[in-house]
């Protein structure tokens, strides 16, 4: 298609109507959740006729009908953009991003994003908001369980292999799907944790910490960007002519489609940086933001504020240009269905290959935090007791599943019975795991269950609905009265294996000192119970890393493991303040757990590592080895680390950073050589001028986890 003809056209209303989305829920009926209030109610017939694309559809036959409505309004014949949050898999959900980044596998991850893209084409999605890589340091923020980390270098390589699996090589394949990398910038770093809250960094942190995963994505390929809705140092991102012009259009180059987020052109408005909504409009166009979602403020303002020059053609032009340019590469004007097939969707939703997968994922993300000769358990025990409010539970799949998916999930009851058909099982919820539940009726039967049970699964955590958008908390313990269910049944039955369903790290520091064994499953998706089952009789291995830090104390938030040093770090143990120096009087430092922190049923000795220098200049590539034993008798998966430290520098730097790492298989009783690469790059940092540069000295390596270094070795860079 001759888009550039195209454009010259159409007119002024029909130009704005490209840069107008909808709900989809506006013109056919479906009962989907929508995540904020939308704008000013436009006639849906009217917007029919102009609208450039949709979000929020359920099915191929939604989008065809959507598709075929519109084409037959649209003199023009323009295709609509048909969009969708698929987030962690469409039908098939895989576990949440956080859960995904313990795996520490960007192939894994890969996988994970080709069933989603299968699933997702066949649904007739055009474009996913889609890989999400805010970094998150903060627990309370309820959206921590849609990135991958609190560590920027996950973060990259994760969005990135989704990218790149998504997207595939050639977009107009109907079974490929555009991306939409958000929440652009610093989405995840709000005040207090609140989401939608203001956000306040210097431009070296922003660039270090937040930015890079964005960049990645876009380097990756991602056609889309979502200015995210928190105001940056100021000024709200989808008007924040900094980040978008000068850093996105400027500094990066990126030509893609920028989406506002959900109706956050409108919110100019309420923000106060904007008088009215047309004044929110002006903004956010001088700010190229060239989709509005929602608001219907373009549809309102867009074309008056064109008539009278404030918006100048060209710019609205440019704009209309982007988002036909990706229209002509999804090959829309030819197959305006793109990959959308109710026979695809019988072929691939929820296939045994997609399950394998999803399966695969859920046992590679779950994190052993505790284990003392609990797990695995033995195929002996006849009795299992299964108790707690996620014993049965089915919505096991976290904010950004698709509705409904709960019918699909594979409950622990079902997974145990697969695996070991003879097993008897005792159920008993115990009590609620919703915040102010404080039912202790069902105490006294769930502890008499435990004793008379041979060992005891404990399920806690949090519900679905409490982290995700909007879900902040303050407070991190578990909800309700789970910790005394914790008390009362591991009292009854020590042989108690907690097994922890919940969406953000949670504070878990008065039930560690209690359980015999944790593993944290996060939201593992539709085949939990398969992979819950498969981990605890030692089926599978577990092998997941923390990709968060699991605070002690609220009060610590936020926890970046990649801190700074202060001029006065306190010596000694961790537990004890020493006076005048950077410690709490009432808390420990350091997280209960540390980022990259995670057990196996196997033993794994670092024997050490080495340098194949102990000088470089720029140009020099650094070899580093890290050997490695299996100390135990079963095979089991390990993720080997490489924390660098600069000693000194012009500014200030971490006292540990993540600059590489890589999940090794090792047989009992193998020895294995890791290999790692260090350059210059690596090494460089923004400096105070803001340049990203490295700096001669001397760094440190390490391997092992956060806080934990087991080997460190120093060179200097000339
Ligand atoms: C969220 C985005 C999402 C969008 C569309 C917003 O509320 O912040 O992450 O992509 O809704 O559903």
């Amino acid at each position: 298609m001759d888009i550039k003809a195209l454009l010259s056209r159409m007119t002024l209303e029909e130009k704005v109507g490209q840069l107008v989305q909808s709900n989809a829920g506006q013109f056919i009926r479906n009962d989907l959740e929508i995540t904020g209030p939308d704008g000013e109610t436009v006639p849906a017939e009217e917007l029919n006729r102009v609208v450039g694309s949709v979000l929020t559809f359920e099915d191929a036959a939604q989008a065809k009908a959507l598709q075929d409505q519109h084409m037959a309004a649209d003199r023009n014949r323009i295709p609509l953009l048909l969009m969708l949050d698929v987030i962690h898999g469409l039908r098939t959900t895989y576990p949440i991003p956080l859960a995904m980044g313990c795996s520490f596998d960007d192939a894994l991850t890969a996988e994970c994003a080709e069933i989603a893209r299968r699933e997702a084409s066949a649904c007739g999605v055009h474009v996913t908001f889609n890989p999400m890589v805010d970094t998150a340091r903060d627990a309370r923020w309820g959206r921590i369980l849609e990135t991958y980390s609190e560590e920027p270098l996950l973060n990259c390589r994760m969005g990135a292999a989704i990218v790149r699996t998504t997207q595939g090589q050639n977009l107009a394949d109907p079974e490929n799907v555009a991306c939409c990398v958000k929440h652009y910038a610093a989405y995840g770093a709000p005040e207090g944790g609140r989401d939608y809250n203001t956000v306040e960094l210097s431009e070296r942190l922003l660039r270090e910490a937040y930015l890079p995963a964005y960049k990645a994505c876009l380097d990756a390929g991602a056609r889309l960007i979502m200015p995210s809705f928190n105001a940056l140092n100021g000024i709200p991102s989808v008007a924040n002519p900094w980040l978008m012009n000068r850093v996105l259009r400027g500094e990066w180059g990126f030509d893609g489609v920028v989406i506002s987020d959900y109706n956050a052109v409108m919110e100019l408005v309420p923000h106060g940086v904007a008088e009215s909504l047309r004044d929110a409009v002006r903004k956010a166009m001088e700010a190229g933001c060239d989709i509005d979602m929602v608001s219907n403020a373009y549809y309102r303002h867009l074309a008056d504020l064109v008539r009278e020059g404030t918006v100048p053609e060209a710019v609205l032009d440019a704009a209309v240009l982007r988002v036909l340019q990706l229209k002509n590469d999804l090959g829309l004007f030819e197959n305006p269905y793109h990959g959308a097939s109710e026979e695809r969707e019988r072929e691939v939703y929820l296939c045994p290959a997609h399950r394998e997968v999803a399966r695969r994922a859920a046992e590679e993300s779950a994190v052993l935090l505790k284990n003392e000769g609990i797990l695995p358990l033995s195929r002996e025990l006849k009795r299992i007791a299964l108790i707690g409010p996620f014993a049965e539970e089915t919505r096991l799949n976290g904010f950004w599943s698709r509705p409904g998916a709960e019918r699909y999930t594979v409950t622990l009851p079902e997974g145990i019975r697969a695996l070991l058909p003879e097993a008897e099982l005792i159920l008993e919820r115990g009590c609620g795991a919703e915040l102010g539940d404080l039912d202790r009726s069902g105490l006294d039967r769930a502890a008499a269950a435990a004793a008379r049970a041979d060992a005891v699964i404990l399920t806690l955590g949090e519900p679905e609905n409490d982290s995700g958008e909007g879900r902040s908390r303050a407070e991190l313990t578990l909800p309700g009265v789970q910790q005394e269910l914790a008390e009362r049944v591991i009292a009854a039955n020590p042989r108690t294996a907690v097994v922890l369903f919940n969406g953000r790290p949670l504070v878990l520091t008065a039930l560690e000192k209690i359980a015999p064994a944790l593993l944290e499953m996060w939201y593992p998706g539709t085949e939990a119970g398969n992979a819950l089952a498969r981990l605890l009789w030692g089926e599978a291995n577990p092998c997941g890393k923390l990709s968060a830090g699991l605070p002690r104390a609220v009060g610590q938030l936020p926890m970046p493991y990649n801190r700074m040093n202060t001029g006065r770090p306190k010596p000694g143990p961790d537990d004890q303040a020493v006076p005048f120096t950077s410690c709490y009087l009432d808390t420990p430092n350091l997280p209960l757990y540390s980022f990259g922190y995670g057990l196996s049923y196997t033993r794994f000795v670092y024997e050490s590592l080495t340098l194949d220098r102990d000088r470089m200049s720029k140009e020099d590539t650094l070899r580093v080895t890290v050997t490695l034993r299996n100390d135990g008798d079963r095979a089991g998966k390990e993720v080997v680390q490489l924390y660098l430290r600069d000693l000194a520098a012009s500014v200030v730097r971490p006292v540990q950073q993540l600059i590489d790492y890589q999940k090794v298989m090792l047989e009992p009783g193998e020895r294995k050589e890791v290999h790692f690469e260090v350059t210059e790059k690596q090494l460089r940092f923004w400096n105070f001028d803001c340049e990203y540069v490295s700096e001669p000295g001397t760094f440190e390596l390490s391997c092992g986890w956060a806080d934990h270094l087991l080997e460190t070795k120093r060179f200097t860079l000339d």
